[in-house]
Order: C-alpha cells, then sequence, then structure tokens
C-alpha cells in the first residue's frame, strides 16, 4: 500500500467528496491532524482526488507553518483541466464561494487519464462542458478537437492530447496574469453563473 511505501515519513488524510464539504472545517481538521502528526516545515502536501480535494489541500498547504510546497494530483476529468492548474486554493463560506483562500502554485501537477476509466457519467460530461468553453474562451483549433472527440468519444489517445494542451494553454494564461487582475478573468466564463447557482442551492449542486 501508499503508506507501507512510504513509511512513517508519510500520513494519509481524508476527507468527504463534495462541494458542502469545502469548508474552513475541513481544512482546520486537516491541519489539526497534520500538527496533531507532528509534521513540520518539511512536509509535501499531496492533492490525491477531484477539484474539492485540490482546492481545500492546496489550501492546507499554503497556510500549514506558513506555506509548504503542493503536488496536485488531479483524479477527476474536471480537475484536470481546471482545478489542479493554476494555484487557485480555498473553501467556501457562506457569504460565497471561494472567498477565502490563497493563490499557491502547485510544485508539480501529475495527471494520468488512464484514472478517468473510473469516473462516473456525470463527472465525466462534467469535465468535458469545461473542456468546450476552453475552446470558446481561447483557441478555434482547441474546439474543433473537442467536438472531434465529442464525436468519438472512445478515442482515449485524443483525450489525453486535449488535457495536455489544454494545462499549456491555461498555464500561459496564468503565467501572465497569476493573481487574475486582467486577462486570467476570461477563465471564469461560465464559472460566475455557475457558482451563483452553487451558492443558492445551498452548495447541493
Ligand atoms: N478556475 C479558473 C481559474 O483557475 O482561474
Amino acid at each position: 500500500s501508499v503508506s507501507e511505501a512510504l513509511g512513517d515519513r508519510a500520513s494519509i488524510f481524508t476527507m468527504p467528496a463534495g462541494e458542502e464539504h469545502k469548508t474552513r472545517q475541513t481544512w482546520a481538521r486537516l491541519s489539526d491532524e497534520m500538527l496533531e502528526a507532528g509534521f513540520g516545515r518539511d512536509t509535501v502536501v499531496v492533492a490525491l482526488g477531484g477539484g474539492v480535494v485540490g482546492d481545500v489541500a492546496g489550501f492546507v498547504a499554503a497556510t500549514f507553518m506558513r506555506g509548504v510546497p503542493v503536488v496536485q494530483v488531479p483524479t477527476t476529468l474536471l480537475a484536470m483541466v481546471d482545478a489542479s492548474i493554476g494555484g487557485k486554493t480555498g473553501v467556501d463560506t457562506g457569504h460565497g464561494k471561494n472567498l477565502v483562500g490563497a493563490f499557491h502554485n502547485p510544485s508539480a501537477v501529475l495527471i494520468d487519464p488512464l484514472v478517468l476509466s473510473t469516473l462516473p457519467e456525470r463527472h465525466l460530461r462534467a469535465g468535458l462542458a469545461e473542456m468546450i468553453k476552453h475552446g470558446v474562451i481561447a483557441d478555434a483549433a482547441y474546439f474543433r478537437s473537442v467536438k472531434e472527440f465529442l464525436t468519438d468519444a472512445g478515442r482515449a489517445p485524443l483525450l489525453a492530447e486535449l488535457i495536455s494542451r489544454w494545462v499549456q494553454i491555461k498555464a500561459t494564461i496564468v503565467a501572465r496574469d497569476e493573481r487574475e487582475l486582467n486577462l486570467r478573468k476570461i477563465l471564469n466564463f461560465g464559472h460566475t453563473i455557475g457558482h451563483a447557482i452553487e451558492a443558492a442551492s445551498d452548495y447541493k449542486l
């Protein structure tokens, strides 16, 4: 197992899936568990999961001992093509989504599209919708490739290529405007209304 391979130099901390758990309470519990386990400034956080896990674990890393490195290992398509790239971390509050957080770029992002083979259809669709959006905002050729993929969804190699190309495009945008003062705002296209719907549904959607 992972813990056997890593020995006493590593611990596994878990959190439940779902946006409703992206809270200050989860952040505090995970931070406390790390403190109780005796982790120090030489800690590296590895965020294994979807976007909620990546955002919360990233925020834990951003604040633990005033900031330790994080490695993002996204396991959903949506996290691969959005949340794991660009360093946005944080939690939701009663006042809205992502209102407490930090920009904390990952030291590495490890993406293995093979894990998508067990992803539920609904989650796959969420990631594909985001990829259509990427094409709309940034790159007509990318949009055409996503369309090609959607008409022949069995082509796994094309999906891997689309993920890789988007990571490059998003990294270029983030490198030009990490703190979202200007250009990076285009990445929120569609998210703004989505965030409002999530908040109105009390994060059940
Ligand atoms: N999810 C939008 C961004 O990373 O800026």
